[in-house]
């Protein structure tokens, strides 16, 4: 694709939340950038890089002014967000009601005038700072659920541009969706671009429906394809495409670092530092409530107390990133996963060998795939989950067929990595039976499921995703 930045604009446009970077404060002041959490980012930013394009995004830190500026060919264009908008946008009606919302309200979604007041207020800001440096005629490509009215806004601004949309949470099933005191104006807003992108089919026929019977606009009633026949909504005299497009990894550039001599010595290492232990569960989470991350601790608990888990034999390693730690629900959330925690370890650990090992920090990604080479089994057990990255980053790391993957049927990944042992993360005693099969699985047959895991994962990487949804806007040079 092309996507040249120059002084007349830019051609090619990311707007998202969060720019793929964060400006973090050391304790001595010093302030330097990091990698943004979650897989939007990791999912966008190989794609952008490879094609230098421009990124509007908030650098994660309230009353900031920051400069453009490029970084390894990528232009980052920050938002600025006031702390109060970062309550009221950012943490109330992005997290704290469309979050739940979108993932089957697992938790209850808050329905606030002032923080619905700041999202509108907050998504023209996106809109207006893209505006400003797009070129005539560019691609802009509008991301995730913060931004959802940003589409109908640039489009006032600027009716040249090709817009496009994807939403990388799950899109909820017409009911929950009702709730929504502004349902409305957020169907009339994702209308405004011109390809609008679920990772899944039910995602974008639950949308469909919802511009007929919302906006009142004309929709198509066929069943929408994977990468393929999308459905249509007439909007006046465009027709806006509604299609599903299941995201994906750099699965060849994991597979290559996961080959690599330092990382496969490194895992040997970690083994070694976790007590050789016969068998290694790995998690690796955002710590948020749709992870599920209770579910598999208890049923680790109950697998122990009952003795069909020997704490000698197998220890877990839980990595979870911190996360949105001023909303509510996920301080709570945190204290009972540590509590969980605290009690296995309290009940099956010996001093030097932890049965859980939890880390709450990001690790660095060598780390991450020398962990993903080392576990034997891949726990992802989210109630809820678009997509779920995690899901196919292990897969794409055990070039040697070793390893299996236990997932929820509710993370989108689960339509298409069907080598996984299947759970249903509500089912306790499904997962406890899976985890023992995992743990336990014949050599042979783990090998077959993660040769079928991994074709699904190498042949449909994150560039495919990125194409399939640029050739249907249509409005990119390729
Ligand atoms: P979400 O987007 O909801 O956070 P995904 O599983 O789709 O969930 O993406 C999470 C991304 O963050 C993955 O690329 C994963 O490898 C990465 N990640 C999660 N936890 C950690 C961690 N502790 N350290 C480093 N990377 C992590
Ligand atoms: C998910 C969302 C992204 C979000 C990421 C991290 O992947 O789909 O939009 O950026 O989580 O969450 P945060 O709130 O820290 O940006």
């Amino acid at each position: 694709m092309a996507a040249s930045s120059t002084t007349s604009g830019a051609d090619f446009v990311v707007v998202a939340n969060r720019l793929p970077v964060d400006l973090d404060t050391q304790p001595d002041g010093e302030r330097r950038w990091k990698r943004s959490p979650g897989g939007l980012v990791t999912a966008l930013e190989p794609v952008l890089r490879s094609n230098d394009g421009a990124w509007v995004g908030w650098t994660g830190v309230a009353d900031v002014d920051v400069d453009t500026f490029v970084e390894d060919g990528l232009t980052l264009h920050p938002v600025r967000l006031s702390a109060a908008e970062v309550t009221e946008y950012y943490e109330g009606f992005s997290n704290g009601t469309l979050w739940p919302l979108y993932h089957d309200v697992v938790a209850t979604p808050e329905y606030h005038r002032h923080w619905w007041n700041s999202y509108v207020q907050v998504n023209q800001r996106f809109a207006e700072a893209t505006a400003a440096i797009a070129a005539q005629g560019a691609t802009v490509w509008v991301q995730d659920y913060q931004l959802q009215l940003v589409p109908k806004m640039l489009r006032e601004l600027r009716p040249d541009l090709t817009i496009g949309f994807f939403l990388h949470i799950p899109f909820p099933p017409v009911e929950l969706f009702m709730q929504l005191p502004w349902r409305t104006e957020i169907v009339q807003g994702l209308l405004g671009a011109d390809l609008i992108g679920f990772h899944l089919p039910g995602g974008a026929q639950n949308f469909l429906y919802l511009s007929r019977r919302l906006a009142g606009q004309p929709a198509s009633r066929a069943s929408v394809g994977v990468r393929s026949r999308p459905g249509t909504v007439e909007v006046g005299d465009r027709t806006v495409r509604v299609g599903a497009f299941p995201i994906s990894i750099d699965s060849g550039q994991l597979d290559e670092l996961s080959r690599r001599p330092e990382v496969q010595a490194r895992a040997a290492e970690i083994r070694a530092e976790l007590g050789n232990p016969s068998r290694i569960i790995l998690g690796v989470d955002r710590l948020d409530y749709t992870k599920g991350i209770d579910n598999r601790l208890h049923a680790l608990h109950e697998l122990l107390a009952e003795g069909r888990i020997d704490a000698d034999e197998t220890v877990m390693v839980q990595l979870a990133t911190p996360s949105r730690e001023n909303v509510g629900l996920y301080i709570k959330m945190r204290e009972g996963i540590e509590q969980q925690v605290g009690r296995i370890n309290g009940d099956w650990s010996k001093v030097g060998r932890p049965a859980v090992h939890y880390l709450h920090q990001p690790v660095p990604r060598e780390e991450l795939v020398a962990l993903f080479v080392a576990a034997d089994v891949m726990l992802v057990t989210p109630v809820r989950d678009g997509m779920n990255l995690v899901a196919k980053e292990y897969p794409a790391c055990r070039g040697d067929l070793g390893g299996a993957l236990v997932l929820s049927e509710f993370a989108g990944a689960a339509a298409e990595l069907k080598d996984a042992y299947m759970v249903n993360p509500h089912d306790l005693d499904g997962v406890k039976d899976a985890l023992v099969a995992a743990l336990t699985q014949d050599p042979t047959e783990g090998r077959r499921r993660m040769r079928g895991l991994r074709r699904q994962v190498l042949t449909h990487d994150v560039d495919r995703w990125a194409r399939s949804f640029l050739d249907s806007l249509g409005g990119v040079e390729q």
